[in-house]
């Protein structure tokens, strides 16, 4: 297959170019094409003239995105619909990747592809923005909607517990927002069989199962045999610029349609730490 990722710097694009490692690959950042400019998108499409496209190129600072609307939408939204135009010239699929956020979080149970998109905060507004304008320019596009990533080769939840719980004894985690941990590896294993299958229309792909991040803290830090003491806390006590939602599990019946199954979290979250470097001891003076 000839591919090209955009976003291959990111948490994401670092695990798709290793399972990609035996295709014709292609693998972007923004120094080699900023998704804003749409002569750049144009020249890197042309050039590679791929079979398909992944996208995970995006800002994904959530709280940025708040105080950065333009920039959110100039991404998230107008980016993904010039890398959108740039396959529809040169006949490429697209597999763009999206979030769980682009859902308000208030079903009380997991996501339906065609449950209706209500985000909350200005970045699931510009996913689902470029979400609407994708099916429009590409009616066979793959649309992989995923969430609460983690993974090597950048920040993550797991590696941000890690460092805490090395220098803390005690450490306080919302325990009122509900999701799937996903990680960046069994994803992008994901990815590149919906590439191959040439899937479209809107896939839910996570690791199985669901927790709070205050479950998901307290298995990071069981797992690396640490004991830190880890504290339930409410979103209240937590303030963030951006509003997260409750109840963001997203249904894998989309996934499961086309033959894949992703592990559970906790099995992913065990091979994570087992290729993790070790968390770093407490410094002493
Ligand atoms: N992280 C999560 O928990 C999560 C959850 C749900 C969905 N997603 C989605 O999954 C995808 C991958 O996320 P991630 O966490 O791997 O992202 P990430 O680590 O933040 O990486 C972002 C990537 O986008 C590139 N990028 C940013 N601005 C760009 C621009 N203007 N032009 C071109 N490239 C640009 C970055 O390139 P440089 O390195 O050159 O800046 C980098 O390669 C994203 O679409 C994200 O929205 C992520």
């Amino acid at each position: 297959m000839r591919i090209t990722v955009f976003g291959a710097s990111g948490l994401l694009g670092k695990a798709l170019v290793q399972e990609l490692a035996a295709e014709q690959l292609t693998a972007l950042s923004s120094k080699d094409a900023d998704l804003r400019d749409p002569s750049q998108v144009q020249r890197a499409v042309r050039t590679s003239r791929p079979d398909s496209i992944i996208l995970c190129a995006a800002y994904t600072d959530v709280d940025g995105c708040e105080s950065n609307r333009d920039l959110a939408f100039a991404v998230n939204c107008e980016g993904a619909v010039h890398v959108a135009q740039a396959a529809h010239e040169v006949g490429s699929r697209l597999i763009f990747l999206s979030t769980d956020y682009v859902f308000d979080g208030s079903k009380g149970s997991p996501y339906q592809t065609s449950d209706p998109r209500n985000p909350i905060n200005v970045y699931g507004e510009s996913k689902a923005h470029a979400e609407e304008r994708l099916l429009e320019i590409l009616p066979d596009v793959c649309i992989v909607r995923t969430s609460w990533l983690f993974g090597h080769g950048g920040k993550c939840f797991p590696a941000t517990i890690l460092k805490l719980a090395a220098t803390r004894p005690e450490i306080s985690v919302v325990n009122d927002q509900r999701g799937s941990p996903t990680y960046t590896r069994d994803l992008a294993s994901a990815l590149v069989q919906l590439c191959r299958k040439s899937a479209s229309g809107i896939v839910h792909a996570t690791n199985s199962g669901d927790c709070t991040w205050y479950d998901f803290a307290r298995e990071i830090v069981k797992m690396s045999g640490l004991s830190t003491v880890v504290k339930p806390v409410t979103s209240a006590e937590f303030p963030r610029p951006a509003r997260r939602p409750a109840h963001s599990v997203l249904s894998p019946e989309s996934l499961h349609a086309h033959g894949i199954h992703m592990p559970e979290w906790q099995n992913a979250l065990r091979r994570y730490l087992e290729s993790a470097p070790p968390a770093s001891p407490s410094v002493v003076p």
